[in-house]
């Protein structure tokens, strides 16, 4: 069985996104960020989201996460449209974001404790302080911050790129979410360490079934990790397919110009004498 044989968790349906700006001259003008982008996320599956810098991957991520309301379209949460009066909280505990940037998304002054312990709490009202204590230790082991009890009073300040951005995932991790959006999660880290964080999304995919969409300007990283993939051009949504097949055979323009500007050593032609 393959992934797409399981449920739709998240959709999104021809949405349209569109945001006041200026033209060259300052005058006023509607930025379509989203033009009639769909896309549709069944559980358990990892799909990249490609597209070169301005292209709407974080803008169409922001409304999936409800954080910005669709002009035209709908987002759906396993077949239920998204509209205002779906509650902010449950709706967080199902559809969590991870960041770019590690260092500005987890506050330096707080322990690792504190920040973790603080989501556990709000979203499991109801764990006494002990079993809170439980969960980050399994949550810091889940995300290889290794042993746990290295880790959960240190201060993000203290911890490199790599292990923070371990620390905002297993954030994520702390509601058991259903769907994790990971806007380029990889891009400020060290290319060293980018593919641990890479097939650490893939280990928690296979062992809690989330669903993932995994942002990234990186057609390679999005190849290596992906189950399908899709990719945005100017707001708009040009390809999509499974990821073997879509590289092996692009439709789009653009995706031929993405494959032929990444690095992948099956495409390099061996150097002639
Ligand atoms: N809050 C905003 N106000 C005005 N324009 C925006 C806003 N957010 C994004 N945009 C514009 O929408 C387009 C898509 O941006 P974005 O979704 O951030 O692209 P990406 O994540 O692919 O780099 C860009 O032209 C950007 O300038
Ligand atoms: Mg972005």
């Amino acid at each position: 069985m393959t992934a797409t044989d399981r449920p739709v968790v998240l959709a999104a349906d021809q949405v349209t996104i569109t945001f006041d700006g200026r033209d060259d001259r300052g005058r006023r003008t509607a930025v379509r960020a989203c033009d009639r982008v769909s896309l549709d996320l069944h559980a358990g599956e990892i799909v990249a989201l490609v597209g070169e810098s301005g292209s709407g991957k974080t803008t169409i991520a922001r409304a999936l996460a409800r954080i910005l309301t669709p002009s035209e379209g709908e987002i759906r949460f396993r077949g239920e449209p998204v509209t205002k009066h779906t509650k902010r909280l449950a709706y967080a505990k199902e559809v969590q974001m991870v960041y770019q940037d590690p260092f500005a998304s987890l506050n330096s002054l707080k322990t690792i404790r504190h920040i973790l312990g603080r989501v556990v709490r709000i979203h499991h009202p109801k764990l006494s302080g002990r079993q809170v204590e439980t969960r980050i230790h399994e949550l810091l082991e889940l995300v290889a911050l290794t042993p746990s009890r290295d880790y959960i009073d240190r201060f993000p300040t203290s911890l490199s790129g790599g292990q923070r951005q371990r620390v905002s995932i297993a954030r994520a991790l702390a509601v058991d979410p259903s769907v994790i959006l990971a806007d380029e999660p990889t891009s400020m880290l060290d290319v060293s360490i980018r593919l641990d964080v890479l097939n650490l999304l893939d280990r928690i995919r296979r062992e809690k079934d989330v669903s993932i969409l995994y942002i990234t300007h990186d057609i390679a990283s999005a190849r290596y990790v992906s189950d399908r993939m899709c990719v945005m051009y100017h707001g708009e949504m040009v390809e999509a397919g499974e990821t073997e097949q879509l590289i092996d055979d692009p439709k789009h323009p653009y995706t031929r110009l993405l494959l032929d500007a990444a690095p992948d050593p099956s495409r390099v032609k061996p150097a002639s004498a």
